[in-house]
């Protein structure tokens, strides 16, 4: 590997790391342990997670936190960290990205089936768990933060038929999911059979898992989505910029694809806001979320109150873009903007 693919490599690894500690990530024997995250499987850390919980003082003493952690890896499977360190080191990758395997669930994905059991700040999406998923009781998995910002099944599907109809474009064979989630989007354009390949990429492994596993809880054929886990800014850019980077399975042909993205809308004012700024959109801008996107056409899922003039600045030379309000019983829930893109526009599509 080069040494900007070890970089991202570390970054990827790193991030796992962070997502899986919260806030344990400061303790210092961890701070000690993160250079190394490209050796440390996910099922580690989460048993790091576990051990610092329930041993306050191995945040400070490194040598209490291996021994703890020894102990703790022998009860969940004999020589298990052993194992795990082997098999990475027995898969070593050249690409800086590849498809996911199956990952397994872990402690951070729930199905919750009683409000008792809901944290309060979840506990208004749990009420509406059935228009989130209907299948929610055959086991639908999700992490507490996925709730906030899963699409509902029916503007999920809205979404996907509106792909195989209105909007068909018979070139576009190929849907990227840049903020795959727990799988909203991505199952509905699975269900939808419209398209020749997803490829469905998130960061967080614990959400990723769950995806995966509420795809399988729908009926989605295993071989429609590619699952990445990694960052959509890494995999598009290299896409587009050094594709021969990425595993063979993630190069696709950037005239067939299309990228749908449903970004987190964090940042001030997307709930109390009558006109919400794009610009100030955490943690991804509007204009860095086109820049990433702009040679293929794109679907940005926005707040519903997002300022219509800052989208309608995307529109190509002398055209208009079209923007949806996705209602449910009436109240809009977000807004879709179609964008076509560069290489679009350029062959006079
Ligand atoms: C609004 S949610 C997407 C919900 C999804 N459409 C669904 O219906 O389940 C945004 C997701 O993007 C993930 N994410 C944030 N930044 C990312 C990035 N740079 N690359 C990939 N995933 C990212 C978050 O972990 C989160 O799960």
């Amino acid at each position: 590997m080069s040494g900007d693919e070890i970089e991202t490599a570390q970054a990827i690894e790193q991030q796992i790391a962070r997502d899986i500690l919260g806030p344990l990530i400061d303790a210092p024997t961890v701070q000690l342990l993160l250079p190394q995250a490209g050796q440390i499987p996910q099922a580690v850390w989460e048993l790091t997670r576990k051990v610092l919980e329930q041993n306050p003082q191995a945040r400070e003493d490194v040598s209490l936190l291996t021994k703890l952690l020894a102990e703790e890896s022998q009860m969940v499977g004999g020589d298990n960290m052993a194992n795990l360190n082997a098999n990475d080191a027995a898969e070593p990758s050249d690409f800086s990205l590849k498809p996911a395997e199956r990952l397994p669930l872990t402690d951070r994905c729930h199905h919750y089936t009683g409000k008792h059991e809901v944290p309060w700040d979840i506990q208004k999406y749990f009420s509406q768990r059935y228009s989130i998923f209907s299948f929610y009781d055959g086991g639908v998995h999700m992490t507490d933060d996925a709730w906030f910002g899963v699409t509902p099944e029916p503007v999920a599907n809205q979404i996907a038929y509106e792909l195989s109809e209105h909007h068909y474009d018979p070139k576009k064979t190929i849907l990227i999911d840049a903020f795959g989630g727990a799988g909203g989007n991505t199952i509905a354009f699975a269900l939808s059979e419209r398209w020749n390949r997803i490829i469905s990429i998130e960061r967080d492994a614990a959400t990723l898992a769950c995806a995966q596993h509420n795809a399988e809880l729908y009926g989605v054929d295993p071989g429609a989505v590619t699952w990445v886990l990694g960052d959509s800014f890494d995999y598009l850019g290299q896409l587009v910029n050094s594709p021969e980077r990425l595993h063979p399975d993630l190069r696709v042909d950037l005239q067939s694809t299309m990228v749908f993205a449903s970004p987190p809308w964090g940042g001030p004012g997307y709930t109390t806001d009558e006109i919400f700024d794009l610009s100030t959109m955490q943690p991804y801008s509007l204009s860095q979320l086109h820049e990433a996107y702009k040679k293929m056409d794109h679907l940005l899922f926005l707040p519903r109150t997002s300022d219509l003039r800052q989208i309608a600045k995307l529109a190509p030379e002398g055209e208009k873009l079209e923007v949806i309000q996705y209602c449910i019983e009436g109240a809009s829930k977000a807004m879709g903007a179609y964008i076509p893109g560069e290489l679009s526009s350029a062959s006079g599509e």
